[in-house]
């Protein structure tokens, strides 16, 4: 066997057997395989596709090109993934709500990817918070305080790790098998017995429509079928950014907000309906209207943000800074961005919104790119809001003068403002 004829193969939109899948991943997990015949296979992947087949052997191949982690001493553990998205912090408030709910939290998160942000990069803007702590710490997190988020250590799904990055550099994220391989392999690799997925879809998501984010849940449903693993997919609109804010220390200031009791109406659906359904597979609840009280009086007993305290500083975070949201990274300029006319917003586009972001520096243009911790944006008006001439639609935080000006004018071109009345819509699409 060798990569050659197996990139001939999926090039030539032939079906790739598991011995073949096997020799690519682990070959190029530990770097037989150079990053050009990776990219080709990937990119041939991505244009001619896998069967499901195909796509559940390179999921196993790939969460077993590390070690598997067993958290079974923990009993039911529930893990939370989301495909991605704008101003998506969901996970920042969700995990402190379910872990002081008594139902351990034990998460792999990742970093940004394309236009997306990624979790592990908002946590490092609590200055000390460690992300790249070793297994048997993140164990020990659990076991002690009940949660730990961590990033994808060297030693789990290490085969995803290159491929997440390779994918990045080369335009072959938005792929069905090349997703849903990621995404359940660190799954499985992570140890949690059950899991609840955010899928999500529209502009600013990598499945732009409902059909095909139906696709990708259907995948990931049936590959956590065959290992074992009860998996529910949540279907939800990334058409607008997530929430008021997008960028690392602006969503971690949000989340903790949100943990004290103000949490902007969308961003408290999405977090409720994706909680309720991680209480019922943990088997502490089977009424969802019941289980999103149960988070919502978290909250207010003050449980869900002493947990995110928790954490921030078993995991070495300098916790006045959440205590003092004025200590986490802040931006030189804070620049409104005013309305130019009157009327409602009808689009804010999620993924030019996210790329205004990266071109303020908050993501990552090339994989060895630093991120600025304190840019980003806040956004005043969201679809259906009304907005008078010269209001305020949001504010810019920049760290170059001469980049907040320029993102003013790329912020007004993701809005679309008209004369028509919008109604606001369910950020909830389908339960799968
Ligand atoms: N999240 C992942 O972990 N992998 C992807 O491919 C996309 C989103």
């Amino acid at each position: 066997m060798n990569i050659q004829e197996i990139i001939a193969k999926k090039r030539d939109k032939k079906e790739l057997t598991k011995e073949e899948i096997v020799y690519f991943v682990t070959n190029y997990t530990n770097g037989i395989i150079p990053d050009y015949q990776a990219a080709a296979l990937t990119m041939a992947i991505y244009i001619n596709g896998m069967n499901e087949e195909e796509t559940t052997n390179l999921t196993l191949a790939m969460a077993h090109s590390g070690d598997i982690l067993d958290l079974s001493g923990f009993g039911t553990v529930v893990d939370k993934h989301s495909t991605g998205g704008i101003g998506d912090k969901a996970t920042l408030i969700l995990a402190p709500i379910i872990a002081s709910l008594g139902i351990p939290v034990a998460k792999m998160s990742g970093r940004g990817l394309g236009y997306t942000g990624g979790t592990i990069d908002k946590l490092e803007s609590i200055s000390g918070y460690q992300t790249n702590i070793t297994i048997e710490e993140f164990r020990k997190n659990v076991g002690n305080i009940g949660i730990s988020l961590m990033g994808q250590t060297l030693n789990l799904a290490p085969a995803d790790k290159k491929l997440y990055a390779l994918r990045d550099t080369i335009a072959a994220t938005e792929s069905i098998p090349l997703i849903s391989s990621s995404i359940m392999s660190k799954k499985i690799a992570a140890g949690a017995n059950k899991i609840v997925l955010d899928v999500t879809c529209g502009s600013g998501a990598f499945m732009k429509s409902l059909s095909q984010a139906i696709q990708l849940a259907e995948t990931m449903k049936k590959i956590g079928e065959l290992a074992k693993k009860e998996t529910v997919c949540i279907i939800t609109s990334m058409e607008e950014p997530l929430g008021e804010s997008v960028g690392n220390s602006l969503e971690v200031i949000e989340a903790v907000q949100a943990l004290r009791g103000k949490m902007a109406a969308d961003v408290q659906e999405v977090v409720l309906t994706l909680g309720a359904y991680m209480i019922k597979l943990a088997g502490k609840g089977d009424n969802i209207e019941e289980n999103k009280q149960k988070m919502l009086t978290q909250i207010q007993k003050g449980e869900a943000f002493q947990k995110l305290k928790e954490l921030i500083q078993i995991q070495g975070g300098d916790i006045s800074c959440i205590e003092n949201l004025e200590l986490l990274p802040k931006a030189k300029y804070v620049m409104p961005v005013l309305a130019t006319e009157k009327g409602y917003v009808k689009t804010l586009d999620a993924k030019s919104v996210g790329e205004v972001s990266m071109y303020l520096g908050a993501g990552r243009m090339k994989k060895e790119d630093c991120i600025d911790p304190a840019v980003g944006i806040i956004l005043k008006k969201k679809i259906g809001d009304y907005v008078r001439e010269g209001e305020v639609l949001a504010y810019i935080h920049a760290n170059s003068e001469e980049k907040g000006k320029e993102a003013i004018n790329q912020l007004l071109n993701c809005y679309e403002i008209i004369e028509e009345r919008i109604e606001k819509k369910s950020g909830i699409l389908k339960v799968i």
